[in-house]
């Protein structure tokens, strides 16, 4: 790998120069206030926000917040982002009220030395993820016109072919930052020998996001655990009845062709927290999974599957977790994914968490974060890259 990196940069001297940063901002925000919710995503680039700060550069951030449609829409807007990474800086962030037009001409061209600007959402423009190269890069040239150099800290967007991430470091000479490094660092040695056990634990809404990596991981992990949502589908693939849980019915065949394949090392559930509705005072009781009864519907795992996960991951000398165990933002339906990330920290192991809704379960539920080994800001980006597969981003970057 023949990727150059910040310090690569910062040594060639960026005082006085201006430097397109590509990050990951896209936190969560509460529906009702617009505030944000979790803003690990924003900590996690400060150390190259700060490193370029005090080395004097014109620092032009960009990042895409949610999934607009190619057009400006307010609740989507990184006006909250500015404010909260100029408290984490230490200094104000200014904010250009569009991408690439005026505001942002104005606003890079203003910049003193040491100064940040954050650009709004690049989504709010369809150039930055269409699939046509042509109207990708008359969008890359305008944001490229903005740095003479480029930046990507934007770990959790690697895995997506947009303008920002793809086609902007083909125009100007482009360094990998201390998170993009940070992560690859660590999921490599997940993909290389990692130490043995090897258990992985996937949980989350959809069966057919995470089928990909099951089938790139089976011939590799000691054992892989399936809760969340996605669990059910693979109960019905054997044979169980799963009342109105979450269900892809299409991939339930697949999941019955994994299971065979799977040698044993599959561990699904064998009771489940089921309710009458999908609502945090919603009447709950655990039942067996053979025992769903058919108006009900699975929101977590039972205490006897995380005993029985738990078990499992004791011995693990490597550990990666991705997606929660159940809809741990009602408290009725979270103590599965609290066990087993107690679980996880309780084991002698070398620890990922992977995905924004894990990492945001870990802080939500209150638990120590360096207690993980590694909590990644990509979901999708981290589930890639264990597959295997070219990510874009990294690739653009080699170059
Ligand atoms: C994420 O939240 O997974 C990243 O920010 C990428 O967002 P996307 O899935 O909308 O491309
Ligand atoms: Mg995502």
């Amino acid at each position: 790998m023949s990727i150059r990196t910040l310090d690569d940069l910062l040594a060639e001297g960026v005082s006085g120069r201006r430097v397109l940063v590509r990050a990951d901002l896209n936190v969560p925000l509460d529906k009702q206030t617009g505030q944000i919710t979790d803003d690990g995503r924003i900590r996690a680039v400060l150390p190259t926000l700060g490193a370029l700060v005090e080395a004097g550069a014109k620092v032009v951030v960009c990042s895409h917040l949610g999934r607009p449609k190619g057009a400006p829409d307010p609740q989507f807007s990184l006006s909250p982002v500015a404010g909260r990474l100029g408290e984490l800086l230490g200094a104000p962030v200014h904010f250009a009220t569009d991408t690439v037009g005026d505001s942002a001409r104005s606003t890079v061209a203003d910049l003193a030395d040491g100064q940040v600007a954050l650009l709004e959402n690049l989504r709010f423009n369809a150039g930055e993820t269409s699939k046509d190269e042509a109207e990708r890069g008359a969008f890359a040239d305008q944001l490229a016109a903005f740095g003479d150099a480029y930046v990507d800290d934007a770990f959790g967007a690697v895995h997506r072919k947009h303008a920002s991430v793809y086609d902007v470091p083909a125009r100007l000479p482009h360094v990998a930052g201390r998170l993009v490094l940070r992560e690859v660092e660590v999921l490599s040695k997940l993909t290389s020998e990692p130490e043995r056990p090897y258990v992985v634990v996937l949980g989350g809404s959809k069966v057919s996001d995470k089928l990909a990596v099951i089938e790139a991981l089976l011939p590799t992990v000691d054992r892989l655990l399936i809760g969340g949502g996605m669990c059910f589908t693979f109960l019905k693939a054997q044979g169980l009845e799963v009342g109105t849980s979450l269900l892809e019915k299409d991939m339930v065949e697949t999941c019955r062709n994994l299971l065979e394949r799977a040698d044993g090392k599959i561990l699904l559930p064998v009771d489940v927290v089921v309710a009458d509705a999908f609502a945090p005072d919603a009447a709950h009781d655990t039942v067996r999974v053979d025992g769903i009864p058919s108006h009900r519907l699975g929101l977590d795992i039972g205490p006897e599957t995380v005993a029985g996960f738990a078990a499992a991951l004791s011995p693990a000398k490597t550990i990666f977790w991705n997606g929660p165990m159940g809809v741990f933002e009602m408290a009725a339906f979270a103590a599965g994914t609290r066990g087993i990330a107690e679980a996880i920290t309780k084991a002698d192991a070398f620890s990922v968490v992977g995905g924004g809704d894990s990492a945001a379960a870990v802080r939500a539920l209150g638990l120590d974060e360096s207690s993980f080994g590694h909590i990644s800001t990509g979901g999708g980006a981290s589930l890639e890259y264990l597959e295997g597969k070219t990510l874009p981003g990294i690739a653009a970057l080699e170059n």
